[in-house]
């Protein structure tokens, strides 16, 4: 059947350097590496090709070697890119400009000519790469936007080469994508593909139209272009899912039980028997025995200061009990941060029986920090938690823990597994992974997902609260909601859901997206 070549812009594997200055290799853990990571484990024929990470102008030439010795015993091929390509190609068009462009921020990219020149050179560069590897009979897999015009610089080198492309984002409509000034170059550049794979129909769509506005073109009955040189290019969805057993298995793991225990305990939702009843046995002692001495704070302080009445219904049981809030993302002006937090405080400020009973983990990672657009989005977010900390904290309870940095994914589980609710509301999103691994975490028990309609997991998840990331108020009663939804409810909701992402993982992903493109390079090449 010949060899699976994928081509990604990152590997699977990151590279650590140790201490004593030995390398090895780290396996990634996005939602990329874990989709085709075990296909390209199993099948031992398969080689994975993509950028390295390493700037070749902090090595000397022998550790260079090195480093490629380690990715090659691997089956993986690295490219090692200068710094002035990655500002141009990866920094520059890939998530300067494309990256804002396919998620509808058009105001938000950058259209800058230098960029583009980079990005054409280092697609070409992957090509060069590419070449002496290939034999016949291989597919080669593209991913992504950082490649969009290899697919057609492969197919002028091998016209009979079986070739496919997936975008892991969203592609935008016609009348957003058009204000590229390279639109049509990139459109060509997909169509060297025999088959190009959206997440959802509508990105198809998208896409279909793209192609007819742009080139004049029209798709047959069954979906393909047909292609000056005479090749077909097929398009179609293929949703991505997650390895669901991963996650169920890991929230299980002792170390993600110990996140979620401890998590649990600060939030106040297990009684913290020592420290939660010393403080109100110590709260109450100090307000009745200042109220004895007649000062003026204490009968404010034992009948108002919340903190009380936190300390005593986690010790004593609660009519409202005590509930985590969770989200994780890349620190990503798509995710919607600002404006979940503004929903977040809307919550406090109309619902303020909360105060004390609930708290909001916010894991945050930051991301592309060489862009200007996410250095200031960090700010404003940063800002943003301040604030909200600052206006509602009591002395023992603050609404955010806010946490900026990259958690392995055991802790990650352990996340997911206390959040009673997860927040999940980009304002565009390709798939949205965060979502359904959060329900794995959650197999066979209660936890609400509030789920924003702009993803294309929304339309797999329908069972969840879909909400309007940018209606403030709409995210503030959903949030409300989740939080008060009774345990069966919560927990009959997700057995549906459960049960698709059980069918559709990141394997059944994987293997469908293979079997269509030999499929479609089958029929390609009968007809010629
Ligand atoms: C998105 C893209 C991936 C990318 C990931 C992380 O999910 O579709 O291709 O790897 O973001 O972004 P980064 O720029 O860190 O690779």
């Amino acid at each position: 059947m010949g060899r699976l070549i994928i081509v990604s812009n990152r590997l699977p594997m990151s590279l650590d350097v140790s201490d004593d200055g030995s390398y090895s290799l780290r396996q990634n853990v996005g939602g990329l590496a874990t989709a085709i990571g075990p296909y390209h484990k199993t099948h031992k024929d398969s080689v994975w090709v993509g950028w390295s990470g390493v700037d070749p102008g902090q090595y000397s030439d022998e550790e260079i070697d090195l480093i490629r010795e380690q990715y090659e015993s691997r089956r993986c091929v690295p490219i090692f890119l200068s710094k002035e390509e990655v500002d141009g190609y990866y920094a520059g068009f890939s998530n300067d400009t494309m990256w804002p462009l396919l998620h509808d921020f058009a105001h938000e990219a950058n259209f800058d000519p230098e960029t583009w020149r980079v990005y054409q050179e280092v697609n070409e560069h992957f090509l060069e790469t590419l070449v002496p590897l290939l034999r016949k009979g291989d597919k080669v897999w593209i991913q992504d936007y950082h490649l969009m015009l290899l697919p057609q610089m492969l197919r002028e080198r091998f016209p009979e080469a079986s070739i496919g492309w997936f975008l892991h984002v969203p592609f935008p409509s016609p009348e957003i994508f058009r204000s590229l000034p390279w639109s049509r170059e990139i459109l060509e550049g997909i169509l060297g593909a025999d088959l190009v794979g959206f997440h959802t129909v509508d990105y198809a769509k998208n896409f279909e139209g793209s192609v007819e506005l742009l080139l004049d073109k029209h798709s047959d009955d069954e979906g393909r272009f047909t292609m000056p040189d005479g090749h077909e290019a097929a398009v179609d969805a293929f949703p991505i899912g997650i390895d669901y057993n991963l996650y169920r298995r890991t929230s299980r793991s002792n170390l993600a039980r110990m996140m979620r225990r401890g998590i649990e305990e600060a939030a106040g939702k297990r009684p913290h028997s020592r420290y939660l009843s010393s403080l109100t046995a110590e709260s109450n002692a100090a307000a009745e025995a200042s109220a004895k001495e007649g000062n003026w704070w204490s009968h404010y302080a034992h009948e108002e200061l919340p903190e009380l009445h936190l300390a005593k219904s986690a010790a004593e049981g609660s009519p409202k009990p005590n509930k985590v809030i969770v989200s994780v993302d890349r620190l990503d002006y798509t995710k919607g941060i600002p404006e979940r937090l503004r929903a977040y405080q809307r919550m406090l400020e109309k619902y303020p029986e909360w105060a004390g009973h609930v708290t909001y983990y916010l894991l945050a990672t930051p991301s592309r920090e060489n862009v200007d657009t996410y250095k200031r989005l960090k700010e404003q977010v940063d800002q943003l938690v301040g604030q909200i900390n600052g206006k509602y904290s009591l002395l023992a309870w603050s609404p955010i823990h806010y946490i900026t940095r990259s958690l392995p994914i055991k802790p990650v589980c352990g996340i997911y597994a206390a959040g009673d609710v997860a927040l999940v509301t980009p304002l565009r999103d390709g798939m949205n992974l965060v979502a359904k691994e959060y329900l794995a975490c959650h197999d066979g028990r209660d936890g609400s997902l509030v789920l924003s309609d702009m993803c294309g997991a929304a339309a797999e998840l329908s069972e969840a609260f879909i909400v309007n990331p940018y209606d403030t108020e709409a995210v503030c009663e959903a949030l409300h909601d989740a939080l008060e939804t009774s345990s069966e409810e919560s927990a009959k909701r997700n057995i549906a859901m459960q049960a698709r992402l059980k069918s559709r993982t990141a394997a059944t992903w994987c293997a469908g997206f293979v079997s269509a493109l030999e499929q479609v390079a089958d029929v390609s090449s009968s007809d010629k």
